[in-house]
Parts: structure tokens; sequence; C-alpha cells
């Protein structure tokens, strides 16, 4: 039987902003079906970046990103990346445009093609299956910090992703919807990257550890050894 490629591949990855150092530097990553990656490194290490330019957003100077084998180069690559890649934004308002969370939730079904009442059906099962139901009718914008991190994720599971970036998804979220957040990553089908600085958020939901270091990833890191190595990491803005 022969292996089914990688669902992401980057191979020698260099991106730099306008006017600046390198941020990525011959960057290399494979995630294959089922990899629960976390991924640590101190606040400016480039974490953010390397997820915009998997998603398309920023392009990279040099090197070259598959998808389950397939080269993406054009927005016209990248929109079908889309069907199959999530991203769960550092900032939730990047996230939410929409006047009520259920029209937000359905956007991304609606889009991928879905009936009216189907996107909304399951618009509903993803707010339920965060314990969210409640929030159908609310106004996304009048939501708390926390609530609209919940609504986010919420957009981006509602299109059924085979992969999932969660840039930094526990902050402002009390203990409690941390766990339903463990929860509901654990019992996902699905690969993810996520970012995060809580080590034992991350313990609870990651298989393997990265660490953004140099512009590369370095990879297998055990937790206590960033954590030793960066005491304070989210105190760092
Ligand atoms: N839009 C931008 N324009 C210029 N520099 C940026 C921009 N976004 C991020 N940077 C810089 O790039 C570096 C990496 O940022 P980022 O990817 O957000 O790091 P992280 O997510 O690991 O905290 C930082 O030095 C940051 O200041
Ligand atoms: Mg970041």
């Amino acid at each position: 039987m022969t292996t089914p490629p990688a669902i992401l591949r980057l191979e020698n990855i260099s991106f730099s902003y306008p006017g600046q150092g390198r941020v990525l530097n011959n960057l290399n990553l494979e995630i294959r079906k089922g990899d629960r990656i976390g991924l640590v490194g101190p606040n400016g290490s480039g974490k953010t970046t390397l997820f915009h330019i998997i998603m398309g957003l920023l392009t990279p100077s040099s090197g070259t990103i598959e998808f389950f084998g397939k080269p993406a180069k054009t927005q016209k690559d990248f929109r079908q990346v889309y069907k199959k890649v999530g991203l769960l934004f550092q900032d939730a308002d990047d996230q939410l445009f929409s006047p009520t969370v259920l029209e937000d939730v359905a956007f991304g079904p609606l889009n991928l093609g879905k009936s009216k009442p189907e996107a909304r059906e399951i618009a509903r099962n993803t707010l339920e299956r965060l314990g969210i139901a409640h929030f159908e009718n609310r106004v996304t914008h009048k939501l708390s910090g926390g609530e609209k991190r919940l609504v986010a994720l919420a957009t981006v599971l509602s299109m059924e992703p085979e992969l999932l970036l969660l840039d930094e998804p526990s902050t402002g979220l009390d203990e409690k919807t941390k766990a339903i957040l463990v929860g509901v990553l654990n019992r996902l089908e699905l690969s993810y990257i996520l970012i995060s600085h809580e080590s034992d958020f991350m313990s609870q939901i990651a298989n393997a550890m990265f660490m953004m270091e140099n512009g590369q990833l370095q990879k297998d890191v055990h937790i206590h050894q960033y954590i030793h190595k960066h005491p304070n990491p989210g105190q760092r803005h």
C-alpha cells in the first residue's frame, strides 16, 4: 500500500515583511492525518505569520506549499484549499462579520454550496457542540471576548475542515469554556496545529510539540523544555 500524501507540506519557506529581517527562514513542515501539533515560541517569533503563509494570506519569498500532494501558489489554488483547511484567527474580530451569530456560523457552509436551511442546521449543530446554542440570535459584535472566540471557532468548524489552524484559541476563555474546547478538539476527527502559551491546555490536546525559533521549526520539543527556557511566555506583549 502506498502512503497517502501529507495533508500539508512546506519546503524551504522564507518570508520577510517589507524592510525587515527574515521572520521565516527556510522553514520545513509536514502534517499528516491524525497529527495534533502544539506550536510554541516567544511572541514575535513568527507563529501567526506561518499560519498566514499556509492560508495564502501572505506570499513567501521562496519555498513551496503543497496540500494533499498538490502545489498551492495562486489565489485560485488557495480557494480550493479553504474547503479543507480552516484558520481560527488570533483576533476573533478578524473572523466575525455577520450581524448575528447564526448568520456568521452559517456563512461558511452556504459558501460551500449548502442550501440555506442546510447551512442553518449545520450552524445550529455546531453551536450546540460548543455549548453555545443559546447564542444563535445574539448580535456578534456585542459578545464578550471569550464568547467571540467560541463563535469564531464555530464558524471554522461548521466548514468541516480536515486541517485546522488554531491561533491561541484559549486566550480569554475561562476554565469551564477551556474544558469544553478540550473536549471538542479531542472528539474531532481532524488534524490540527495549535498555537498556545498554556502548557496544561496544550498537554491535553497535542500529540507532538514544535517550537518556532530563528525562523524555523524545532520538532518534538518537550513542553517543559520550552516553559523552562521561556518562563513567562505569555507576558511579553
Ligand atoms: N503586518 C506586519 N507588518 C510588519 N511586521 C509584522 C507584521 N505582522 C507581524 N510582524 C512582525 O513579524 C514578526 C513575527 O510576528 P508574528 O508572526 O505575529 O509572531 P507570533 O505570532 O509568533 O507572536 C514580529 O517581529 C512582528 O512584529
Ligand atoms: Mg501570534
